[in-house]
């Protein structure tokens, strides 16, 4: 048989096929594993003689499935985020490539889910130190998922992999692509809690840290693994999905370095940790494959990008994004030796050793309160909060520079109302103000006050949505970031959110529903629940004043007296909350601050007592500051309805076309008084 003749180069290059990509990667990824976890600490070695062991296929099995499970995870988001939003398309209903990519991420959501209820069973033979035949007990399952975080941790991503699998199976719409996206980046997180992150020192920043370092790298490498399937199999949406992919690339990039250090600098007790350790010296060998991806992220941007862009049919960035997608499957190979390696600083101490606030909150008790404390000496480094305000900063300042670069004009005033917004927002998420808001409740109550009844003001006098319909370009004929956002703006469930009962209710459901309910301590001892309740303070706000002062476009506002009677209405029921608060005799979520073990303001309803007048007090200042916004809204509202007015009758008197109201309004009188009757 003769060899076949040598096929062209291009053919060679066409031949690029999804499967070998995948397949390719999962290799690179596992061999890259199992190198760097033989070459350090985290080898699998057999337990001590006469020690319990679960057995090296256990040992070796874990590492291989959290490889697995982490690259089907970043699959699903790639492919849900090219279906629902990088692939172009002329309307939202899912179509062509978009469909098609959409579906495929049912499969690697279920090697997902399947490769992570696979680990429940290992993780438990891993714990038990008994081989996995040892363990296969449903009742002892069961209580592992039910009472231990990390069996907990496992079955809530694998249930949620499942949904996000039937999703992808099931939507329609871009929308409902876009959602999945979410939700699978939702998935992605419960195992952040009990990795290396759930025993080191600061359990908050290790959590927060490595939460957005995986949300962050799952868009990033997950949206290029996309592209160069896209690129295998349809190059005519490549073009235009590379360019809406390329911002995207660059700021996730940036969150996965600074994430990254940040999560290895709590787990690591210095700099020499890096050479020193074999920990330290994983973390070298991402931050060296983190600068070969962004070198080639460099090229892409200076040559096979234009390239692409001057004619779609070349393969020239497909190729170089496949070996791209291969160094970041190894640095995911790396990661995951990394978790399993032993970090020099590691919380594992017995937890007998760790104060109640350790256990509870995640990190050591705060000194007692001074205003420098409050302010920068407790400052807390919430990785997720961070991201949020530079992001929210960030994209605001870039909005105003185009606007300018464009010619236009942005009032200064809505530009420094957005950065004291975001700035009350930082000092309640990242200074002093949060670690105490953990263990005071007038402190707590503090940063209730400032995330959701005062932030929320200046955010929404800032114009957001009209900034970035300023700048946001039309994307000729198809559904772009500007179109979804007026689709967003109009769409029913805004249309919902924003009518004014909905916003007056949620905003006022804030304070009687968590305080006055079991809710509040649990929010308060879950790192989740913390982040999720502060967000919804400053999102319930966010809605309640866009409703009441808010100048970006959205559903019809209700008139000016309307407003001043529901502000009215709210801020009285605000107080009546903080009276109740004054003067119960029994402590909100008492179990919780007592088992704090605070040593300093030790009357817990004289604390809490102090939070109710800070609140009661504070309801105040939002109040005058809103009335004066709506007062000067409404003033101008009429000088532009008066020139509006006198335009359209200057108008009319000059060309006699159109009505002239005062005539109009005149004959009216004239007929009336002819029959006798009154004016209406
Ligand atoms: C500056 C570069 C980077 C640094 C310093 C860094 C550091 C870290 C640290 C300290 C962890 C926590 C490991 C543990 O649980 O102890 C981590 C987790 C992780 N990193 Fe990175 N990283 C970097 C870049 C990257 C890149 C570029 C990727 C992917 C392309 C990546 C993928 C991951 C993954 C998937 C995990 C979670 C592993 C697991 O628990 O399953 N990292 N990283």
């Amino acid at each position: 048989m003769t060899a076949p003749a040598a096929a062209p180069r291009a053919q060679l290059i066409r031949e690029l096929r999804p499967g070998p990509v995948l397949l390719g990667s999962l290799a690179v990824a596992l061999v890259v594993m199992a190198l760097c976890l033989w070459a350090g600490d985290g080898r699998p070695a057999p337990a001590a003689p006469g020690l319990p062991d679960e057995g090296l296929g256990t040992e070796w099995a874990l590492p291989v499935l959290r490889t697995l499970a982490d690259l089907a995870g970043i699959l699903t988001v790639g492919l849900l985020l090219a279906g629902g939003l990088l692939v172009p398309a002329r309307e939202g209903v899912l179509r062509g490539p978009r469909l098609r990519w959409t579906r495929a991420a049912r499969w690697s959501a279920l090697v997902w889910a399947g490769a992570v209820l696979v680990e429940v069973v290992l993780t438990l033979s891993n714990v038990l130190a008994t081989p996995v035949p040892g363990v296969l007990d449903p009742a002892l399952l069961w209580s592992f998922v039910r009472d231990i975080e990390i069996g907990r941790s496992l079955l809530v991503q694998a249930v949620l992999a499942l949904v996000v699998g039937v999703a992808a199976y099931a939507v329609r719409t871009t929308t409902g692509a876009a959602l999945s996206c979410l939700l699978a980046l939702a998935a992605l997180l419960p195992p952040t809690l009990s990795s290396h992150s759930g025993t080191s020192p600061d359990h908050t920043v290790a959590v927060s840290a490595l939460a957005v370092h995986v949300l962050a790298l799952s868009l990033w490498c997950g949206g290029l693994a996309a592209l160069v399937l896209l690129g295998t199999t349809d190059r005519r949406p490549l073009a235009v999905a590379v360019a809406r992919f390329s911002p995207l690339a660059v700021w996730t990039a940036v969150a996965v370095a600074a994430s990254g250090i940040l999560s290895a600098w709590v787990r690591l007790s210095g700099a020499g940790d890096l050479l020193t350790t074999s920990y330290g010296r994983l973390v070298l060998l991402k931050v060296l494959l983190l600068a070969v991806i962004a070198a080639i992220g460099w090229w892409h941007r200076r040559e096979t990008v234009p390239k692409l862009a001057a004619d779609p049919s070349r393969l020239l960035f497909v190729r170089v994004a496949a070996v791209e997608v291969l160094v970041m499957a190894a640095t995911v190979g790396v990661a995951v030796a990394l978790s399993r390696t032993p970090p020099p600083v590691s919380g594992a101490v017995p937890v007998s050793s760790l104060t109640p606030a350790q256990v509870i909150i995640g990190f050591p008790m705060p000194p007692e309160v001074t205003l420098a404390n409050l302010f920068w000496g407790q400052a807390r480094a919430d990785a997720l909060w961070l991201l949020v305000c530079l992001a929210m900063l960030g994209l605001y300042l870039a909005g105003v520079r185009s606007v300018h670069r464009s010619g236009g004009r942005w009032p200064w005033g809505r530009t420094a109302s957005w950065v004291l917004g975001t700035a009350l927002l930082a000092i309640c998420t990242l200074s002093g103000v949060a670690t105490y808001g953990h263990v005071l409740f007038s402190v707590h109550m503090t940063q209730h006050m400032v995330l959701s009844m005062v932030a929320p003001i200046f955010l929404v006098l800032a114009a957001p949505i009209t900034l970035a319909l300023d700048t946001l370009p039309r994307d000729s004929g198809r559904v772009g970031p500007r179109e979804w956002l007026e689709r967003f703006v109009a769409s029913r469930s805004v249309r919902v959110l924003t009518h004014p009962l909905t916003a007056s209710g949620l905003f006022l459901a804030g304070f009687y529903l968590i305080y006055l309910t079991p809710v509040f301590p649990w929010l308060m001892s879950s790192h989740w629940g913390h982040i999720a309740m502060n967000a919804g303070f400053l999102l319930v706000g966010v809605v309640f004043y866009w409703v009441m002062i808010g100048i970006d476009p959205g559903p019809r506002r209700p008139p000016f007296m309307a407003r001043f009677v529901i502000m009215v209405i709210v801020m009285a029921l605000h107080s009546f909350f903080a009276v109740v608060m004054m003067s119960t005799t029994s402590v909100v979520a008492e179990a919780f601050y007592r088992s704090l073990q605070r040593p300093y303001a030790l009357d817990l309803l004289a604390d809490q007592h102090v939070g109710a007048m800070i609140g009661w007090g504070s309801g105040d200042i939002p109040m005058i500051i809103v009335m004066g916004a709506m007062f000067v809204q409404w003033v101008r509202a009429d000088e532009g309805e008066a020139r509006r007015s006198d335009r359209a009758q200057e108008e009319a008197a000059r060309t006699g076309e159109g009505t002239d109201e005062l005539a109009d309004y005149n004959a009216y009188l004239a007929q009336l008084a002819k029959r006798g009757r009154r004016p209406q």
